[in-house]
Order: structure tokens, then sequence, then C-alpha cells
């Protein structure tokens, strides 16, 4: 099995968790796609639900299959959001962000009553720290930010095309490799009183489930009843 069909096997076992009646926060990614492309062919079936997308393309996709998708603006509050990550260790703390879009996943993640994340086993790791932490930067304060982050990793501006890549709100992803990563906690709060950083990829609180797909075997971890 590859890892595309590992990504679709966890998406479809994550949609069961799904009802009726309830508003569903929609992931970013290829693991994500596979998941509103389930949900497309529920709703199909019959099943009745609202959504808000946390991209564009999200959105976009959603929409096509008959998915009702709504402006988060005017939604305080989320049921289940289903999503993708980039890495995962056994306590539920995730990176995301390899699509660029951890700001908006971010925000609706915070809304949700429950957050799952799907993946490929491939993505669980003993420790996060391996990948580079996506963090979504001002363009004004570049420099700034830059420098500042160069303090405890490297940091490395997002390119597409020859040119930065932007976000979805045309801000500059910067992709850092922290040379230290073993107080997860201690650098989110450190990265978030930088002025200029919008956002970054470190979920370490929101994440109340995950499913992860080995050759076609699902396992689900669960965090404990209270999350931090
Ligand atoms: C989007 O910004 C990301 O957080 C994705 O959810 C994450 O990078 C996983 O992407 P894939 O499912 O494409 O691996």
């Amino acid at each position: 099995m590859s890892a595309d069909d590992d990504k679709r096997v966890a998406a479809e076992a994550a949609v069961a968790e799904v009802r009726s009646g309830m508003m569903v926060g929609l992931g970013t990614g290829s693991t994500a796609a596979h998941m509103i492309r389930a949900l497309g062919r529920m709703v199909a079936d019959g099943l009745d639900i609202d959504a808000v997308a946390t991209s564009v393309a999200s959105a976009e996709l959603a929409r096509t299959l008959g998915i009702r998708v709504h402006d988060f603006a005017g939604v305080a509050r989320v049921d289940l959001t289903i999503d993708g990550a980039d890495e995962i260790d056994d306590r539920l703390l995730v990176v995301k962000g390899a699509g660029g879009a951890m700001l908006r996943e971010k925000c609706v993640a915070a809304a949700s009553g429950r957050m799952v994340v799907i993946a490929d086993g491939a993505k669980r790791v003993p420790a996060i720290g391996a990948a580079r932490v996506p963090v979504e930067v001002l363009p004004f304060a570049r420099g700034f930010v830059m420098r500042a982050l160069a303090k405890r990793a490297d940091p490395a501006t997002r390119m597409t095309g020859g040119v930065p890549y932007r976000t979805d709100q045309d801000m500059l992803v910067v992709d850092c490799l922290f040379r230290d990563l073993s107080e997860p906690h201690g650098t989110a709060a450190w990265l978030q009183a930088i002025p200029g950083v919008l956002g970054h990829g470190l979920f370490l609180t929101e994440v109340h489930a995950a499913y992860l797909a080995t050759n076609g075997t699902v396992t689900k971890l669960e965090r404990p009843v209270n999350r931090d």
C-alpha cells in the first residue's frame, strides 16, 4: 500500500465520527482532501452537515462535492475538526503547516469541541522536532522576525516558483528547524510573543485524537480525558 492509500484509509476511519447536525471543520492538505471526498460521498448519501474550511482550496473542494461551507467569520463553535499533520508523537503533540494553512487551522481547531488528526503512519515520531515548524509572518516585519527566529532556529523563507510563498491571507511562511524542541510549550509561547509572528504550526493542546494508518491498518491514539 502506498502512503497515499494510508492517508485515505486514515481519513475514511476518522469520518465515522461525523454525525448529521454537526458543524465540521475541514482541514487542509492531501490527507484532508481524502477526508473531504469521503464526507462528500456521505453527504450525497444523506448526511446533513455544515462545515467551515481551513483554506480556500479545501472550501472549493468541499463546495464542488455538495458540502455546505460557511464563512468561519460567522461561526463561533465547531463540533469536530478533522485535519492532517506533519509530525505526531504519542502525547498528541503535533506539527502542522507544510501546506501553509496553519494559522486558519489553529483558529478552527481552537473553536472545535474535538479535533482529530489523520495521517499515514510515517508521520508518527517518538518526539516532534525533526520537521521544520512553519511560522506565519507579517511581511512588514520580515527582517526583524528572521533575526529573532535565528536565535533558536535555522529559519528559511518558504519559496514557490522563485518567489516567496504567500498564505491565503497573503502573509509569508518561514520554516524553522529548531536547534532544541525538547520544551515545545516554551518554544510555542516564545514564538507567539514575537511581534510580527501571526501563528505557527505547533499544535500542542488542540488535538484530541489521531487516526494513523500503516499498510491499511488504522491505529487510533486518544488523549486522556483532560487535555492540557
Ligand atoms: C496544511 O497547512 C497542513 O497543516 C497539512 O494538514 C499537513 O501539512 C499535512 O499535509 P498532508 O496531508 O498533505 O501530508
